[in-house]
């Protein structure tokens, strides 16, 4: 079903993992999807599968720790489509390490991608949205900024930054008609989870009530949702999508 007909939405991180889920899946259900990753060449895959969905794409390339990208990327749609209807800020990374040996340098990188990334392009789908009186964007959290997790110190400090940052923007932009949200996925396939220690994997998988680890699809059904109609009267929320693990 077309449920995101006519959205122009813009997707970071969107060149893997559940940012391509995402990217693909909002395209199947009829919406302009923009795309962005750090670079345009590993765009290329997540492009052609919105191409086959039979929706249109616009492939971006920057760094969002950079206030200009996001400035650059909301412009770009903006000019190519006439406005922005959706943002999913999902790019993120990690920089594990016990505190003892974390660096400072460790921890800025973390704070400077995940959670100043996403700040970044708050603000700038922000004026756009609200000349529209219209917008829903999501921040991808994870289910370790409500439970916390060793050697993770700096990633759960920037994932749990998001969810004040969601519910005070929830609330400056509300009587504008943009909703913010923030969706916490918990243990999830991809290249970031596939570099942790078999050992980690392992008790995460073990902590799951549903019994396995969630794909790409399972949040991007979540964001969908939020993106569509159904999801406009949501908003300052923490959304967990994390197959029970967060439930001990
Ligand atoms: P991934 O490592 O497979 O993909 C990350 C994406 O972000 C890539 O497209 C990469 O190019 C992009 N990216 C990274 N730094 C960037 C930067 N500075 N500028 C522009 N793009 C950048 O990661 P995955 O697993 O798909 O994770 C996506 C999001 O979901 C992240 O925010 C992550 O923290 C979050 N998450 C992932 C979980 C998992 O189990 N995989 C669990 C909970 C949250």
């Amino acid at each position: 079903m077309q449920t995101l007909k006519n959205k122009r939405i813009l997707v970071t991180g969107a060149s893997r993992g559940i940012g391509q889920a995402i990217a693909v899946d909002l395209a199947k259900h009829g919406a302009k999807v923009a795309v962005l990753a750090t670079r345009l060449a590993n765009l290329e895959q997540t492009c052609a599968a919105i191409a086959a969905a039979g929706a249109e794409s616009l492939p971006l390339e920057g760094d969002i720790s950079q206030a200009s990208t996001a400035v650059n990327a909301v412009k770009a749609v903006v000019d190519a489509w006439g406005g922005i209807d959706g943002l999913v800020a999902n790019a993120g990374i990690t920089k594990d390490n016990l505190l003892l040996r974390m660096t400072e340098e460790q921890f800025d990188q973390v704070i400077d991608v995940n959670l100043k990334g996403s700040f970044h392009f708050l603000k700038a789908v922000t004026k756009p949205m609200m000349k529209q009186r219209a917008g829903s964007i999501v921040f991808i959290g994870s289910v370790v900024a409500a439970i916390g997790n060793p050697g993770q110190a700096n990633y759960c400090a920037a994932k749990a930054g998001l969810h004040g940052l969601a519910r005070s923007a929830a609330m400056e932009l509300g009587s504008r008609g943009i909703t913010v949200n923030v969706i916490s996925p918990g243990f999830i396939a991809t290249d970031m989870t596939s570099d942790l220690p078999e050992a980690a994997q392992d008790a995460m998988k073990k902590k799951i009530a549903l019994g396995r680890p969630g794909s790409g699809q399972d949040i991007a059904g979540a964001v969908r949702f939020l993106q569509s109609p159904d999801g406009s009267y949501i908003t300052g929320q923490v959304m967990l999508v994390d197959g029970g693990l967060s439930l001990g």
